[in-house]
């Protein structure tokens, strides 16, 4: 792997698998992420909710700063107006930092600056701006905003705040409409989904053309992370050989 961005990272490794942690036994995490680095994935994921913006409270940066990993990490901010607290997970050591339209009363504002933050892990790997959308969220609130960010997470599942929940149809065209949005605005951009992936659809998942693939408690919900974790990236990796997609194809083009 030549180049140093984590943008780049996650280009060329694409579709990467990002292990979310809400359902790990904490007194444990250690030596579970110790297993999901010789799974072979690349990025760890970690939702921070506030209690608000999503009715469970997690971790702050005291917890991403504690993860010795050489994962990259990538957090998902479902709080509310992280305008003044996104500093603290940059300072904490996020690869990937996500932040919610539907949390802030001015996402631009909130993105703008984050574009000049130094990765502290590697300065030479930058940060990758994410915007996320829950379901009910219209995909035109991107419209406005590609120019301030990398990566893109569709919300699969119900709504942000739990993990376990069950993918919802809709997704799917959400998913297609994104790739086409990116597509028609020439950029590179990174599209990310996030809830409800499991052992049986994350193939199909990836066979829609998508880089990063969030998923939970798929990989934790027993006592073989490793294995699950294994078994989710080779699943992603079959479903993205397999079926890729033509808006893919056009959207690697530009
Ligand atoms: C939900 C979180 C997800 C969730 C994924 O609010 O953003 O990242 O933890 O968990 P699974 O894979 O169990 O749906
Ligand atoms: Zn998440």
């Amino acid at each position: 792997m030549t180049s140093s961005t984590a943008f780049d990272i996650l280009r060329e490794s694409s579709p990467v698998v990002s292990v979310g942690i809400l359902t790990v036994d904490l007194l444990s995490l250690g030596s579970e992420l110790a297993l999901l680095e010789r799974s072979g994935v690349q990025v760890v994921h970690v939702d921070v909710m506030d209690g608000s913006f999503c009715p469970m409270m997690t971790v702050g940066p005291p917890l991403i700063k504690a993860l010795k990993t050489l994962l990259l990490k990538d957090v998902h901010l479902m709080i509310g107006e992280p305008l003044n607290k996104v500093a603290g997970y940059v300072a904490a050591g996020a690869d990937i930092i996500t932040i919610h339209p539907e949390a802030c009363s001015h996402i631009h504002q909130v993105l703008q600056p984050m574009r000049m933050k130094k990765n502290v892990n590697n300065p030479e790997r930058s940060l990758v701006r994410g915007v996320g959308l829950s379901p009910g969220t219209p995909l035109e609130v991107l419209e406005h905003l590609l120019d301030e960010l990398e990566l893109i997470l569709i919300f699969l599942a119900a709504n942000p705040g739990w993990g376990g929940q069950k993918f919802i149809a809709s997704a799917r065209g959400r998913v297609e409409k994104a790739e086409r949005m990116i597509a028609d605005s020439g950029r590179k951009k990174l599209l990310g989904v996030d809830g409800g992936i499991t052992r049986d659809n994350i193939a199909d998942v990836a066979a829609l053309g998508v880089d990063l693939i969030v998923t939970g408690s798929a990989v934790f919900d027993s006592k073989a992370a490793e294995a699950n974790a294994r078994f989710m990236l080779e699943e992603a990796r079959k479903g993205d050989r397999g079926q890729e997609s033509e808006v893919r194809s056009q959207n690697n083009s530009t």
